[in-house]
């Protein structure tokens, strides 16, 4: 039996565990917590939290599809019922934002908003974008070549993402520095142990996006272009379009939701790649191997590792009673660490090919920017490691503290 880190207290009989999700040396190496969860309590009361969770990767992956379960419950039940506090005022413009945002409705909603958006998403052809991503990675890396040295997020993994999303949906490139202004301030809404100024800052910035977004699909009205937003303006599905407030709050979505996580993934992936000691050039040196490399980092230093389910009725997973209206979350980097499904599953090898990892979902929610996420990865990965072979990092980079996604504060290389 593995000795348990000293900030981690499991009692197995009861299947509660003590754990601060904001104590650095939690956040700053989940793995080794979630291979001592998977050791002795795999799902788990999380007692800070006060909430069950799941991190076998059969018990994740079916939660994810289950129809018993939802990413919102306010369609079946009222707040009143459920015991749940009214909405905030101070959290009005972010309310709004959130309202019909995909990751926040569920069927019949979802379906027909997932159906519209898709047309539009599917409709710009994924793959056609790899010159011009391939493009944006060469001109930044020209820019700090011959520096010898970068900070490799605002350099490179900041931007890349970011001007992808912001130019499929008809974003201007300038604006790409305050939409990820307005994205941060937007995610600090995830944070364990949010501050009101944490609050305030998101909802000012729902408001300045949401009003940003007006104004360009008021434009777009007038004078379609070939882009998203022109797309999914008139986007038609059996007789029905977007509304206004479906557009906005689906700008938004697509473009948090599109980039946060992606510039987490490149700096993961170039930290797990550069610990690894294994020969990049081994790891990128066809189609094949590139792939399976990107797959084995999301697997193993995943983006985003929480997400959350409402009981819709009352059921029981793994002996816990659910009634309706309970919450429980889902560790997706945990499952994608199951030693049932993974052998060796804290080692990283490019090689694996085991389960499909978890990190983009499944079910209904599963991302739909996955397509591009990978893309961006596959593309931009290699060309890091064939400009710069003599990749080093310079100082230990440090995990930011936002557990729910897991990402560097920067990431220090030299060459
Ligand atoms: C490495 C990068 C990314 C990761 C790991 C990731 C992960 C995820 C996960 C796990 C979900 C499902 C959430 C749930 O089931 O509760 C999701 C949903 C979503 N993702 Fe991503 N994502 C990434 C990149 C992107 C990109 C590039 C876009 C947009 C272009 C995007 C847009 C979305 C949207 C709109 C949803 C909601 C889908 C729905 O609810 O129907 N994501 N993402």
């Amino acid at each position: 039996m593995t000795a348990l880190p000293p900030f981690l207290r499991i009692d197995p009989t009861s299947r509660s565990v003590s754990l601060d999700g904001r104590d650095p040396a939690f956040y700053g190496d989940p793995n080794r917590v979630y291979a001592a969860l998977h050791e002795h309590c795999p799902t788990f009361y999380w007692e800070e939290q006060k909430q069950w969770f799941f991190t076998g990767y059969d018990h994740v992956n079916a939660l994810l599809r289950d129809r018993r379960f939802g990413r919102q419950i306010l369609h079946i039940a009222s707040r009143e019922e459920l015991g749940l506090p009214e909405p905030q005022p101070h959290l009005a413009n972010f309310d709004l934002a959130e309202r019909y945002s995909l990751l926040e409705i569920e069927p019949p909603e979802h379906t027909r908003l997932r159906t519209l958006v898709n047309r539009a998403f599917v409709s710009r052809h994924i793959e056609r974008l790899r010159p011009e991503i391939a493009e944006l990675a060469e001109t930044l890396i020209d820019g700090f070549e011959k520096e010898g040295r970068t900070e490799l997020l605002s350099s490179f993994a900041d931007i890349i993402p970011v001007t992808m999303i912001a130019r499929m949906i008809g974003i201007p490139d300038e604006i790409g520095p305050q939409l990820l202004k307005w994205s941060h301030d937007y995610v600090g809404m995830y944070m364990f142990k949010r501050t009101r100024e944490d609050e305030l800052a998101a909802d000012r910035s729902a408001r300045e996006f949401a009003d940003y977004v007006k104004t360009l699909i008021a434009e777009r009205r007038k004078a379609p272009q070939e882009d998203l937003l022109s797309h999914m303006i008139h986007t038609e599905h059996k007789g029905q379009y977007l509304s206004d407030e479906e557009l906005v709050s689906t700008t938004i979505v697509l473009l948090n939701a599109g980039h946060e996580a992606t510039v987490h993934q490149i700096g993961n992936s170039v930290r797990v790649i550069l610990e690894s000691g294994l020969r990049p050039a081994d790891m990128f040196r066809d189609e094949t191997a590139t792939e399976r490399t990107v797959e084995e980092t999301l697997r193993i230093c995943a983006p985003v590792h929480i997400f959350q389910r409402w009981a819709l009725e009352d059921v029981e997973v793994d002996g816990v009673s659910f009634t309706r209206g309970d919450k429980v979350s889902l560790i997706l980097a945990a499952a994608n660490l199951d030693p049932k499904k993974f052998s060796d599953p804290l080692v990283f090898r490019p090689d694996r090919q085991e389960a499909a990892n978890l990190s983009f979902g499944a079910g209904i929610h599963f991302c739909i920017g996955a397509p591009l996420a990978r893309l961006e990865l596959n593309t931009v990965l290699p060309i890091l490691f064939r400009r710069l072979p003599c990749l080093r990092m310079v100082a230990m980079p440090r995990v930011k503290d936002v557990y729910h996604f897991h990402g560097l504060e920067r990431l220090d290389l030299a060459w």
